[in-house]
This record gives structure tokens, C-alpha cells and sequence, in this order.
């Protein structure tokens, strides 16, 4: 009984701790080739949240202002600002095909 109640009493702790650190993973249709962004290997990564989350890490994702609100910086253009600025200083691929799918990224060369 008693394990019941301290299991109970563990659990929505342990709920909100995984929400308030977002998805493992995030996806990014593209033209270009999909990108596979690795979230929880990125947080491990950076000494804060605040690196990505420039607002806080209440603030939402970056498509509830980008791309939405007038005179913002485009989505696409922020996050590939955020994400190679970074990987340029701290050696994450900046290729293309380092983070869009390489034989996507071939494809479409050609294609477009
Ligand atoms: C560090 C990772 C990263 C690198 C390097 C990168 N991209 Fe991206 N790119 C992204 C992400 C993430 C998105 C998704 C943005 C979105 O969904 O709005 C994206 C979106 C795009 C888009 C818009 C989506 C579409 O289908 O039109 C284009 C075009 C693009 N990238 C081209 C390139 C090209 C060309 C290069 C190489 C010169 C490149 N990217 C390098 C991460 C990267
Ligand atoms: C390297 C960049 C980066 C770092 C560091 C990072 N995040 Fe994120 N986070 C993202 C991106 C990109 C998304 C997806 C947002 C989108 O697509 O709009 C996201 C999404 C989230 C979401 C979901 C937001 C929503 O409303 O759905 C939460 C919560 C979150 N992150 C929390 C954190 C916390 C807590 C930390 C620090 C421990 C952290 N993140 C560190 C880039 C980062
Ligand atoms: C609540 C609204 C809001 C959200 C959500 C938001 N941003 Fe922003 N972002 C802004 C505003 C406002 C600016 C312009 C003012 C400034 O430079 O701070 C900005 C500017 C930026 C810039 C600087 C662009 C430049 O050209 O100087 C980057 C990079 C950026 N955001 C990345 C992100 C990323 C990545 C996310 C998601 C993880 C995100 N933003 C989510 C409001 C938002
Ligand atoms: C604040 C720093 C920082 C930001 C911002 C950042 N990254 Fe990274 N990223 C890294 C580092 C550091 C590495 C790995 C270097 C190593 O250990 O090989 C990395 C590696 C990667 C890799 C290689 C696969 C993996 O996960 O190990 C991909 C793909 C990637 N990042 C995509 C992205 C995308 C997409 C964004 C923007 C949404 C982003 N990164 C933003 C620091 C960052």
C-alpha cells in the first residue's frame, strides 16, 4: 500500500518534469530533405535552455511567432540562423546534407 501511494505521489512530478522538457525529437518536413533534429541530445549539449529559447522555455515554438507575425524573421530563416550559428562555434555539422536528408538533398539540387 504504501509503495502505491509514493508511486502515486511520484507520477505527476515525473509527468510534468518530461512535458516541461519538450519531445525527444522533432521533425522538419522539407523539400530539401526532412531534418531529424535531436532534441533531448541537444539539451545534454548546451548549458541553456535559453541558447534556443530566446524568449524562455515557456514561450511556445518558434511557429506560434515566426512566420506569423508580421516584420518577425521567417521560420525557416530563424531556425537555420539558431542552428548553424551554433554548430559553426561548437563544431555540428553546417553542411546541407548534415542535417537535411543527404540523398533528399541530391535529389532536389536537381529537381528545383
Ligand atoms: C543545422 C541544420 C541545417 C543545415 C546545416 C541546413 N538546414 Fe535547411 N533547414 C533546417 C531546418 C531545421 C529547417 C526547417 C525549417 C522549417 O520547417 O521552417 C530547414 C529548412 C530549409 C528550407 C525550407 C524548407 C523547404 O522545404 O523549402 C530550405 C530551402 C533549406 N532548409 C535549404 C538548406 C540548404 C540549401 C542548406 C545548405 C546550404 C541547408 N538548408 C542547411 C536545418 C538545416
Ligand atoms: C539546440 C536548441 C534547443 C535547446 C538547447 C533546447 N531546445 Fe527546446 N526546443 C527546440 C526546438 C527547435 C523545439 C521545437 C520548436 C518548434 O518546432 O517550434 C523545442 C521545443 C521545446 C518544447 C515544446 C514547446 C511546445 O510548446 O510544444 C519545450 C517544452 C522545450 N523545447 C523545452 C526545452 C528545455 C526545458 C530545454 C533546456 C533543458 C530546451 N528545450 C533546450 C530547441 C532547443
Ligand atoms: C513569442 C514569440 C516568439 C517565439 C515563440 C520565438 N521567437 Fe524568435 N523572435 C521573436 C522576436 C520578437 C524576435 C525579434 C526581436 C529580437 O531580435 O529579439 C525574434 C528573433 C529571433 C532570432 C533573431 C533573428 C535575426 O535575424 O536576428 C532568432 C535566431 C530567433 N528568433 C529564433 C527563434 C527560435 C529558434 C524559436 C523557437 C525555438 C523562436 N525564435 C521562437 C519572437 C519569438
Ligand atoms: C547551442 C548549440 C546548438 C544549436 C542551437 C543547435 N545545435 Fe545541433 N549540434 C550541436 C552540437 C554541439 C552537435 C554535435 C557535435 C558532436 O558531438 O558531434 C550538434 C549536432 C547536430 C546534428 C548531428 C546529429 C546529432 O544530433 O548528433 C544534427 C542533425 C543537428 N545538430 C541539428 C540541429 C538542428 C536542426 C538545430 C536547430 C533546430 C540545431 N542542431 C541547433 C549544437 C547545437
Amino acid at each position: 500500500m504504501l509503495r502505491i501511494l509514493v508511486l502515486l505521489l511520484l507520477l505527476p512530478v515525473s509527468v510534468c518534469a518530461l512535458q516541461g522538457r519538450g519531445e525527444p525529437g522533432y521533425d522538419y518536413l522539407s523539400r530539401w530533405g526532412d531534418v531529424s533534429f535531436s532534441h533531448w541530445r541537444h539539451q545534454n549539449r548546451v548549458d541553456t535552455c535559453e541558447a534556443c529559447h530566446h524568449l524562455g522555455i515557456n514561450m511556445g515554438r518558434c511557429a506560434t511567432c515566426h512566420g506569423v507575425i508580421a516584420g518577425l524573421p521567417q521560420h525557416k530563416d530563424v531556425l537555420h540562423k539558431s542552428c548553424i550559428n551554433c554548430h559553426w562555434q561548437k563544431k555540428g555539422p553546417t553542411e546541407c546534407s548534415g542535417c537535411h536528408d543527404p540523398e533528399r538533398v541530391n535529389d532536389s539540387i536537381y529537381r528545383d
